[in-house]
Formats: structure tokens, sequence, C-alpha cells
């Protein structure tokens, strides 16, 4: 009996933090991904075998979360492992590194490698919900916008509520992009909490912050639909600057977004949590990717060059 699964890393063009208080958010999957083994195992429970290429220090930081994370999705498959045990293995392409997607693309693989394994067929939308449940074990109240991306692929437009609205955004041109890793590991419960924190005592100034932020998703939107690059890359930036504002940035984040938009990116700001973790710049066209990733990694940094705006079984 065996199972496996995977799970794409993700990359957010628009309001990482802002999307937990219902704000829209758009997000991509990448064509990375984290993929879970599940073979038997001779003793109950299970054992992790993570064979995931990280960033120093990422799995040894998160190895409490994931441990929490797992008992998660487990309990809410009903899955007793206390007479038959099984073995989960992780390994894949995604480098896992904060702001990137990598919980969420392991909680993905995790639940399809156990539906398969346990022959469960479960749907895309129950796999989510079960990454779901994963994600808490890290982000505490996460948005449920990575496992989103992570489960479904492709370029989408998420925003929390009852339910979620989750929509296909549809490019006609698919654009290429840089994400750069500060190669910093960084807390997003930590990150969550902070924003959290500073809204309550600053709410007049964080309201216009949040309302800026909301207008920029659905100029983002359009533009995107529209092919204005140029556009896409100024609302990026002006996003970063919302982050900013609201704490979740960092001197080598800055940085990078700096390099990347000296360099000739259309646009750039963090992704994910922030404190650490991963840029994504827009750099159309292959001249613009290569000279942008090219002057991240002459400053030290690790770089992926990927395209945003096809479906995941094409990135693929
Ligand atoms: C983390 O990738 C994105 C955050 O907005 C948290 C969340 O949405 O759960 C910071």
């Amino acid at each position: 009996m065996k199972g496996q699964g995977i799970g794409f890393g993700k990359a957010i063009l628009f309001n990482e933090h802002f999307v937990v208080y219902g704000i829209p958010s758009i997000v991509s999957a990448i064509g990375q991904y984290t993929r879970a083994r599940i073979e038997p195992s001779p003793k109950p429970q299970y054992q992790l075998e993570d064979l995931r290429p990280a960033t120093p220090k990422y799995k040894e930081d998160k190895k409490d979360q994931q441990i929490d994370s797992l008992n998660k999705m487990l309990r809410k498959m009903n899955i007793d492992l206390s007479s038959k045990g099984i073995k989960i293995i992780l390994d894949g392409n995604l480098v896992a590194s904060s702001g990137i997607g990598a919980s969420a693309a392991s909680c993905v693989a995790v639940a399809r490698a156990l539906s398969e394994y346990y022959n469960m067929k479960l749907s895309d939308e129950e796999i989510n919900d079960i990454a779901f449940e994963g994600e808490k074990g890290y982000h505490g109240t996460p948005s449920g916008v990575d496992n989103t991306a992570s489960t479904f692929g492709g370029l989408i437009w998420f925003q929390k509520g009852e339910p979620n609205v989750i929509e296909k955004i549809s490019v006609s041109t698919p654009v290429e992009i840089v994400i750069g890793n500060t190669g910093k590991v960084a807390n997003t419960q930590a990150a969550v909490a902070g924003v959290k924190d500073r809204k309550e005592k600053n709410a007049k100034k964080y309201g216009e912050i949040f309302g800026r932020a909301e207008n920029i998703t659905y100029l983002a939107r359009r533009a995107l639909e529209e092919g204005d690059y140029k556009e896409v890359g100024k609302l990026m930036n002006e996003n970063h600057r919302l982050l900013q504002q609201i704490e979740v940035s960092s001197r080598e984040l800055d940085f990078l977004v700096q390099v990347a938009v000296k360099c000739g990116a259309l646009g750039a700001k963090l992704t994910g949590g922030g404190l650490g973790g991963n840029i994504i710049a827009l750099t159309p066209g292959k001249s613009v990717q290569e000279r942008v990733a090219n002057a991240i990694e002459k400053e030290g940094f690790q770089t992926i060059k990927t395209i945003i705006g096809m479906s995941h079984a094409e990135v693929e």
C-alpha cells in the first residue's frame, strides 16, 4: 500500500496580512512543489522523514509546528495510527523557506498522500479543508490563502469569508517573476499577532492603510486581466509600502526590493508573512528576469525564476 501527493509553493502578489481581515488578496501558485509519500511502518503512530531542500534552520525552527500540524490533519481525517503506523516522507523541489508557502505545500501534499494511501478519494475542496486545518499548526489563525493556492494552483483571487471567495484570474500573457530569499526564517504566527496588536492600538491609522490595500487589489486585478504589467508593478510597490507601514517588512526584504526595482523589475514587494522570508519581483521578459535574478544572487541571496498566470497543470 502506498500513497503520494504534491502541493505547490505560492507567492502572494497582493495583500498578505490584510487578507486575514477579509480584504481580498491575489496569490499565485508556483511550479515548485513539495511531495509527500506514505508507506506502511512496523511501528504504531507515524515516523517523519523530511528530505525537503530548505533554508538553513527552517526545518529545526518549524519542527514543533510541523508535528502540531500533522496531528491536526490526522485528527481531521479520522486516521487512527494506534495499531498500524505509517511513515511520512517529504521531498520535492520547493526549497522550504518562509513566505513561499512551504507549510501549505506540505499540508496539501500530506493530505493528498493520506487520501490516496487510505483510498479516501477526497476532492480538491476536501483536501483544501484538511490542509487549512494543518495550516493552523503553523499560523494559528490562517486566512486560508496559502493552502488554497497550494491545492488549486494557478493565479487566484482569494477573500476570506463565509464561505471564502476563490476565483481564478485569467491573464492573456503569463509573466515572469523572480522570488528572492533573504535566508532569514520568520515566524508567521508572530508576524500576524504583531499586526493584530498594532491594529488594535492604532485603529484609525490602520483603518486607512487597510482601506488603501483593499482598493489596490481591485485595481491590480483589472490591470492583470488587461495585461497592464506596468500598472501591476506600480501597485506592487505601493503594496510593499503599506506592508512596511504595518511593520512586517525587514531591512533585508527592503534591500532585495530595492535591488530588484533598480535592475528593472516593474515592481517588487515582500511576499508572505514578512519579517524575513522572500520578496517577489515582477520581471516581464526573460532578459529582465535574468538581470534581476543575477543582481540578487550577486548580493549573496538565492532566487527562484518562474512564471505566473498559467494553470498549475501547465506549470508542472
Ligand atoms: C502568509 O503566507 C500570509 C499571511 O497573510 C497569513 C495568512 O493569510 O494566513 C501573513
